[in-house]
């Protein structure tokens, strides 16, 4: 069975003392409810990752992700920060070619490769994101955009690599938007990767790589997307920076 897995990307919002009362508020509801095998992971800033590491501790069933890493091993890079540095904190994973990295930040998939390569060869689980625009999915790209992204990125890894990645998809066109992928389309395309991960890795590996929906899931939709066979959590932007409604989504997870 694979890990059902509700990330909550924080990406540049919540100040120590903001984050530290939504991080409690969620353990402690976390706490009260049965899980029941949902990996849940919180992706805060980098700065505040090795706080973040000693709170989960506590509660030890919170694991913590950074949202981005170098592509470098290290050295004169101001202002960059290693897998190698994420890892010295604790944190266990990283987030790597989010969209908004894509976009603000021109990555490439060569660079995102570089990144997931060095991030597993330092021992940090890859979150890989992947996603096609608004523009791409109305010409009928949608499909090929995901293959090149994925192909790039991921499938020069050895099949005992790619075996540590975590997928996620997330069409642009949904993040923030509050216009969310439909189940049919969020299956449709989850599947399709999971095809793609067949052809190249095998049924076993197909089948045990999680695969997340992210673009504005939130406890309203979360239900009817985790109930697809193909879709095996969610990467939540906006909605997990409330405490009720991040609950809630995991709850719906854990209930699928
Ligand atoms: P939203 O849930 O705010 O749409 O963001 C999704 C996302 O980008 C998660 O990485």
């Amino acid at each position: 069975m694979r890990k059902k897995i509700a990330a909550g990307n924080w990406k540049m919002n919540t100040t120590l003392l903001q984050g530290i009362d939504l991080f409690n508020e969620i353990s402690i509801r976390l706490n009260e409810i049965q899980l029941s095998g949902v990996q849940v992971i919180i992706a805060p800033s980098f700065v505040h990752l090795a706080k973040f590491v000693s709170l989960a501790r506590l509660n030890n069933s919170i694991c913590i992700s950074a949202q981005n890493c170098s592509h470098e091993e290290k050295g004169a890079f101001t202002g960059e920060v290693s897998p190698e540095i994420i890892k010295s904190t604790g944190a266990e994973m990283v987030i790597i070619g989010h969209s908004e990295r894509r976009k603000y930040f021109n990555e490439s998939d060569e660079l995102i490769e570089q990144k997931i390569n060095l991030s597993i060869k330092t021992g940090l689980t890859p979150i890989f994101c992947c996603g096609e625009s608004e523009i791409q999915r109305s010409q009928n790209q949608h499909f090929n955009t995901i293959k090149l992204q994925i192909s790039k990125a991921l499938f020069n890894l050895p099949p005992t690599d790619f075996c540590k990645v975590i997928v996620a998809y997330e069409p642009i066109w949904a993040i923030g938007t509050g216009k969310n992928a439909t189940p049919e389309q969020a299956q449709e395309m989850h599947h399709y990767i999971r095809s793609l991960i067949e052809d190249k890795y095998g049924m076993h590996i197909a089948g045990a790589t999680p695969i997340l929906y992210g673009g504005s899931c939130n406890s309203e939709n979360s239900d009817a997307l985790f109930k697809n066979p193909d879709v095996d959590g969610g990467l939540v932007g906006g909605a997990s920076l409330n405490a009720e409604e991040f609950i809630k989504i995991i709850r719906s997870l854990a209930a699928n």
